[in-house]
């Protein structure tokens, strides 16, 4: 085998990064892997759009059996997206006896289990490093070089449409709309944004990465999700004046019986080094019981940095393919036999900081009122911020609380928001405190 054969489903704006980093760095992957790499086939829908970039004629092609079912073809790149029919055709190509390197991390979170026995049963792999964090290694960084270690934690920012978001707002004071509309033409949103801005695209990185840490199956729908869609610009600033930034972080941590995995927009300490990661950076920070806490940064989402990860996966196949066939390390990083079925910790049991910004009538008492409700809810408060500014019939009262239960922090809610001096919902955002 002189020449390892690669079929390209979905050209896209992912796809033609791949198709630039193949042709750009060519004579570099040769090197590397001293055989040739060569993209036989691309299957797309539409084979006229012009996407900048020169094919030998007969590589496109709209059928898609062209790639999954092609004899030559030995690794297929799935980037076409979504749950269908991606699913069907990696099942397809699996069951063909391809290779598989996909980006698709909805695909892989909720029906990875069904696709990880396919392939172990047929002996060949499924690689997604472009599924989290665009180009930075983490998934290979966990599964390979910090293999010995037993993880307690690992959490990030691991959507670069929030992230970008967030910073302008925090920066520049920007709304919301017109920062979401800039990120969408940079091409760092989801065709559907809602994924990004209501933390689902978060959600499927962090249960992914949960998976590999932990090694264990994990229940998407168990996953507390919360976007960042109701962050105010009145927040942001009072985060700031307590010198803490708002990011949108996912958070997951072994407890042995059972993991937290969860998403929402969380205050950190501005002298975090997570707090500093700004615009379409991710980042993510992992504790090994060897390796200690360890950051990984980088491009989190666009064309050429995930371009990057795709072809890192393809040529981590390639190399497996040149020496012999056999994958060499287990899809998940564990033997299949050893994942376990750990299941998601409720929200109502886990313990944080909050964050609480109450909107209540300019009276006396008010305040005594509301420590009165937290306290009787076993809800110590860490500190009060009372800005002079208010509105013309209602001020804001914001309580940073010491850890408290987030069944705790409900109840007390719920008893606050019956007082007839509380004007509007209360604004809650969760705090992590932890050197992050
Ligand atoms: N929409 C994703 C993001 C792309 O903004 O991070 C990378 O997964």
């Amino acid at each position: 085998m002189n020449t390892i054969k690669v079929g390209l489903l979905g050209f896209g704006t992912v796809g033609t990064g791949v198709v630039r980093n193949f042709q750009h760095n060519s004579e570099l992957i040769q090197q590397r892997l001293s055989h040739k790499l060569e993209l036989t086939k691309i299957a797309t829908r539409d084979v006229d759009r012009d996407r900048g970039v020169r094919l030998e004629p007969g590589v496109l092609t709209s059928d898609i059996d062209e790639v999954i079912a092609n004899p030559e073809i030995d690794v297929v790149i799935e980037l076409i997206g979504g749950y269908e029919p991606a699913k069907s055709y990696i099942l397809k190509a699996i069951a063909n006896g391809k290779h598989i390197v996909t980006a698709n991390k909805a695909l892989m979170a909720v029906h990875g289990q069904e696709i990880i026995a396919a392939a172990n049963q047929q002996g060949v792999t499924v690689m997604f490093e472009a599924a989290v964090g665009g180009g930075i290694p983490i998934i290979s960084a966990i599964k390979e070089n910090l293999c010995s270690n037993k993880f307690s934690s690992v959490l990030g920012i691991l959507n670069g449409t929030c992230n970008f978001i967030l910073t302008k707002m925090s920066q520049e004071g920007s709304n919301f709309a017109p920062v979401l509309q800039e990120a969408q033409e940079l091409g760092y949103a989801e065709a559907d944004p809602t994924f990004d801005i209501e933390g689902v695209d978060t959600a499927h990185k962090i249960a992914l990465l949960a998976a590999l840490c932990f090694g264990t199956t994990v229940d998407f729908d168990q996953v507390y999700t919360e976007g960042i869609s109701k962050i105010s610009a009145i927040d942001i600033e009072f985060a700031k004046q307590m010198d803490y930034t708002i990011k949108l972080l996912a958070i997951s941590k072994n407890h042995g019986d059972q993991i937290e995995v969860r998403v929402h927009p969380t205050m950190i300490p501005k002298r975090y080094q997570l707090a500093q990661i700004n615009g379409v950076f991710n980042a993510v920070r992992l504790i090994g019981d060897f390796v200690g806490p360890t950051l990984l940064y980088g491009s989190g989402a666009g064309m050429d940095a995930t371009a990057s990860a795709v072809m890192g996966d393809v040529m981590a196949v390639s190399r497996d393919l040149i020496a012999g066939g056999k994958p060499r390390v287990p899809i998940l990083g564990y033997n299949a036999d050893k994942i376990k079925n750990l299941p998601i910790m409720a929200m109502s049991e886990v313990v944080s900081n909050y964050y609480l910004r109450f909107t209540t009538a300019d009276q006396i008492s008010v305040l005594a009122k509301i420590a009165g409700c937290l306290g009787t809810h076993n809800i110590s408060i860490q500190s009060i911020l009372q800005p002079e500014e208010r509105e013309i019939d209602s001020v804001s009262i914001v309580v940073m609380t010491h850890e408290a239960k987030e069944a705790d922090i409900t109840s007390a809610l719920a008893e606050i928001e019956q007082l007839d001096v509380v004007l509007q919902p209360t604004c809650l955002i969760r705090v992590e405190n932890a050197p992050v």
